[in-house]
């Protein structure tokens, strides 16, 4: 039987004196609600007459490319993904629905015709669909403040998962991020928990709806705990932080990494999702003290506990061992999904289980859960296929808006020397930069494919489109040999994903440097606007532009710019997380938290 390890009791000692004696005051009671008693009868009912198979087979979950014709009924699959990018042909809506009816069919089949669910990363929009609405990364509405905004994107968003018969997505993340140099900085809303957490149940409001089982999906808070609070350098690999360890104490731990979710569980989230990081050297997917006796016991989280991607094969052991330390410290869907190790799953699972290394009492609890979320998302009574009149409101023109609305009220204005913004639509303009006319890069990494949609295309305005179609389209054009009253640079990152987006000191790129530089030597008042997935190191370069504005990872929706140069939106944003000097510089910030400049009333064209 697998033991505890003895950090893994120490740190459960601690956190229950911890979270028992100063659980933040603003935190709001954990969720009382067990499922709906009517779910708890029929998940009780439906368990007694599950074989250990038909139960096993709810605790995995497989991608959708290594899942064969017929699978679904053969192992019982209780839900499968699609990873970042991973779509059906052309991606689009319509090739999405067809894809999971045909799947949600195939689960009906099954002897006790327990209905499939199907996930997805929606981290901001319908993000692995081409025509989706693209919203802004979760950075830039960290900046907006606004909860109400950020359920209504959260609940647009909704609105195209069910429009692709999609009932479960891996979003919103929840927890505080505050080292610039992690890949995953802009999937973050802000750097103080307080904050992340109440924007993250405010998304999940807006995915699952008041309760589950109305017009929303499944959403899931994620990564349970610490992911955005690793020690550079403690993970294997030259300059890396995504997954690495968490150096710090007992009290602050609970206090910024863990809070957070007790703010998604009061507002209902149905599933949370393990971290691959370690705390302290104790891996969260073996970390039974946290998972276990502080969310299920001490936060008393009655929904899903997922794995993140194969995370399970980062432990210590043999794969058996693998399972076992996973499944024992709480996690209830293993995402062992490439390849065939979701069939290596199944099988080691049951052996544990028949070798009494994995009791039945934890199999049960695991697939009640399951059960009892499948039962108050409501798909046991509905036939799981599409509503095409959904799938017609993917990319609507009204998702559009609000995703142009998101985006104005997320920029920040660094700088404004001389109140040189807002410009007049009359000005003449000269646009450069990397970014000036490039989807991928104002959109960042999840969209189209997991690393950005660099080479891809969709539906979207590019900034130098929107300023275009604001002002006067003779006066603003890309040729530097041009007249111009204004120079813009639009400078950017390419867009990036988890440890790929790792980066010891992000600052601007060279070709970013040159364009302003340019463009300082002209003479002409220079706006820069900085497309980023962090705050980079811009000290060097501020003086070279009367004007920065910040403006993160926009979406789809260039054309917000154009809005807030031109003074039809004033910049109301404020920074979620400082900006340092430098990426893991000590001392103060170049910005404040809560920095963010805005127009003199008078000049406000509304
Ligand atoms: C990735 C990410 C996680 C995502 C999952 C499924 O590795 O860590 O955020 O939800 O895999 O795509």
């Amino acid at each position: 039987m697998a033991s505890r390890s003895a950090p893994a009791r120490l740190l459960s000692f601690g956190s229950f004196v911890w979270f028992a004696a100063c659980a933040p005051a603003a935190t709001p009671p954990p969720r009382e609600a067990p499922p709906a008693p009517a779910c708890a009868a029929r998940v009780d009912a439906l368990l007694a007459k599950m074989t250990l198979d038909e139960k096993l087979g709810q605790m995995v979950q497989a991608e959708r490319k290594v899942v064969e014709k017929g699978d679904v009924a053969k192992y019982f699959l209780g839900s499968i993904l699609s990873g970042g990018g991973s779509a059906p042909g052309g991606a689009t809506p319509g090739e999405w629905a067809d894809m999971t009816d045909a799947l949600h069919a195939e689960a009906r089949t099954t002897r006790l015709g327990i209905p499939l669910l199907y996930a997805s990363d929606a981290v901001h929009g319908h993000n692995n669909v081409v025509g989706a609405t693209i919203f802004p990364h979760q950075i830039g509405l960290g900046c907006t403040r606004d909860p109400a905004l950020i359920e209504a994107v959260a609940r647009a968003t909704a609105q195209e998962i069910a429009g692709t018969g999609v009932d479960w997505t891996f979003a919103p993340l929840v927890g505080p991020a505050r080292d610039p140099r992690w890949g995953r900085f802009y999937e973050t809303y802000a750097e103080r928990p307080e904050v992340s957490g109440l924007l993250g149940a405010a998304a999940i409001r807006g995915l699952q709806g008041d309760r589950l089982g109305g017009t929303g999906v499944l959403a899931c808070a994620k990564h349970f705990a610490g992911d955005g609070l690793t020690t550079f350098g403690t993970t294997k690999g030259e300059g890396l932080i995504d997954r690495g360890d968490v150096q710090m104490g007992d009290d602050d731990f609970m206090r910024v990494a863990v809070a957070p979710y007790a703010s998604s569980i009061a507002a209902g989230v149905g599933s949370i999702m393990v971290s691959f990081n370690s705390v302290r050297g104790t891996p969260m997917h073996a970390n039974e003290a946290l998972v276990t006796d502080v969310l299920k016991r001490r936060m008393r989280f009655e929904g899903v506990v997922i794995s993140d991607w194969s995370a399970l094969r980062l432990l210590p052991g043999s794969y058996y061992e693998q399972v076992v330390a996973s499944v024992n410290a709480g996690i209830d869907v293993t995402m062992d999904a490439e390849k065939l190790y979701w069939r290596d799953f199944l099988r080691t699972a049951k052996e544990a289980v028949q070798k009494g290394d994995i009791s039945m009492a934890r199999v049960d609890d695991a697939v009640r859960r399951v059960l009892a979320v499948k039962c108050e998302l409501g798909v046991f009574d509905r036939a799981q296929r599409t509503d095409r009149a959904l799938t017609a409101k993917i990319g609507s023109a009204e998702h559009r808006a609000l995703a142009r609305r998101a985006a104005q009220a997320s920029f920040v204005l660094l700088r404004n020397e001389a109140n040189l913004l807002p410009l007049s639509k009359a000005a003449r303009l000269v646009v450069t930069g990397s970014g000036a006319s490039s989807l991928a890069r104002q959109a960042g990494g999840w969209t189209v494919d997991w690393q950005g949609a660099e080479g891809k295309s969709f539906p979207g305005t590019t900034i130098l489109e929107g300023l275009r179609a604001a002002g006067d389209p003779a006066r603003v054009h890309a040729d530097p040999a041009k007249p111009a009253d204004i120079a813009i640079v639009v400078a950017s990152e390419p867009p990036y994903a988890e440890w790929e987006g790792d980066a010891k000191d992000p600052a601007l790129s060279n070709e970013d440097v040159d364009a302003i530089d340019r463009a300082n030597k002209t003479g002409l008042p220079v706006v820069v606007v900085l497309l980023s997935g962090r705050p980079i190191a811009v000290a060097p370069h501020l003086r070279k532009a009367s004007a920065w504005l910040a403006a993160w990872l926009p979406g789809s929706e260039g054309a917000a710019v154009a809005d807030v140069v031109f003074g039809d939106v004033t910049p109301t944003g404020k920074l979620a997380h400082a900006w340092p000097v430098r990426a893991g510089a000590s001392g103060p910030p170049l910005f404040d938290f809560g920095f963010g400049l805005s127009y003199p009333t008078s000049s406000t064209k509304r």
